[in-house]
């Protein structure tokens, strides 16, 4: 079905390739078209999973308002991607607070050992994709044992920085097995799925294959081998809007996907959520209102200098 907006931009010669196929529940129909596109490829490959996982779409939110969210929701889409703490916690309050229980919310962004216990009052938070240290997996572990005494568990990837970029977050290649025991070893609160990196936005696909994601699965094989774990079993999340088929042609399980669906980021207006900017973003340990906004200024020009290594 074409929306009425597509209907306008077609009547208008606006050929947008974003508007023309109707807005944003169009945008995530290609983009989940892509993916089984790009998984049946790789399912005829050599190197293809004995267990070929279908690839999970999350779709990255961060500065999107909640009205775009909500689009997304009604498309189907089930996964959010967020990468500010606070941000996520409201837009996961503004959810929790129209009644929705389905939503799984993603944290993907850089995380500091001091938001922790602000990131655990998201509510529907189902992954942590960013656990780049073993001190930062026992801080989230100590966080949610205290905050789920019923014995829950938080799912999490371990970020490697696979192009040594000092902007991107993540341990090293060689470090990543020590992390990842220390969560099996140390963390009965944390449930390891598998390992997240960003690739490198540069990469020229005419030369082949993007290291970075060559990079992931290697650590993937040596995290399995070191530690006797069932190699099919560990997720890979990578792949973005530019590169998300040629990362699943390397065996990505976890694909995050912000502009091909919701359209270009705008930082310059970041005060995301909106509707009636959800009205109350509880947080378990809310600092003081002084020592609150500071702390946002810090994470501000954190995430800005994140968001220039992405952008
Ligand atoms: C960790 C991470 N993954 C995925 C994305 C989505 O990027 P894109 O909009 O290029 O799909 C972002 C966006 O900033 C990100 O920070």
């Amino acid at each position: 079905m074409i929306s009425v907006r597509a209907c306008i931009a077609a009547r208008r010669g606006l050929c947008s390739r974003w508007t023309m196929e109707s807005g944003i529940p169009g945008a995530i129909s290609q983009v989940r078209q892509k993916i089984d596109q790009s998984f049946d490829k790789y399912k005829q490959l050599p190197t293809c999973s004995c267990q070929p996982k279908q690839p999970r779409l999350v779709a990255v939110s961060k500065t999107k308002p909640v009205e775009a969210l909500q689009e997304a929701y009604d498309a189907g889409q089930r996964e959010f991607g967020e990468n500010y703490v606070q941000e996520l916690v409201q837009k996961s309050h503004h959810f929790a607070d129209m009644g929705v229980t389905d939503i799984q919310w993603r944290f993907i962004g850089k995380l500091q050992r001091n938001k922790v216990n602000n990131l655990l009052g998201c509510i529907n938070l189902k992954t942590i994709e960013t656990v780049e240290s073993s001190k930062l997996a026992d801080a989230i572990n100590k966080s949610w044992q205290k905050l789920h005494p019923d014995g829950s568990r938080v799912d999490v990837f371990v970020q490697v920085n696979t192009s040594g970029e000092e902007s991107k977050g993540g341990c090293g290649p060689s470090e990543c097995t020590s992390v990842v025991k220390r969560i099996m070893d140390s963390c009965p609160a944390l449930n390891f799925v598998g390992l997240m990196a960003i690739g490198s936005f540069s990469h020229d696909y005419s030369v082949g294959p993007n290291p970075d994601f060559k990079c992931l699965v290697q650590c993937r094989k040596d995290v399995s081998e070191a530690l006797g774990l069932d190699i099919d079993a560990m997720e890979l999340s990578m792949g973005m809007s530019n590169d998300f088929e040629h990362a699943i042609m390397e065996g990505s399980t976890n694909i995050r996907v912000g502009s091909n669906i919701f359209g270009a980021r705008d930082y310059s207006s970041h005060n995301a959520p909106t509707a009636a900017t959800t009205a109350h973003p509880p947080q378990p340990t809310a600092p003081p209102v002084a020592h609150q906004a500071f702390e946002q200024q810090h994470e501000d020009i954190e995430q800005n200098l994140h968001n220039l290594a992405l952008s």
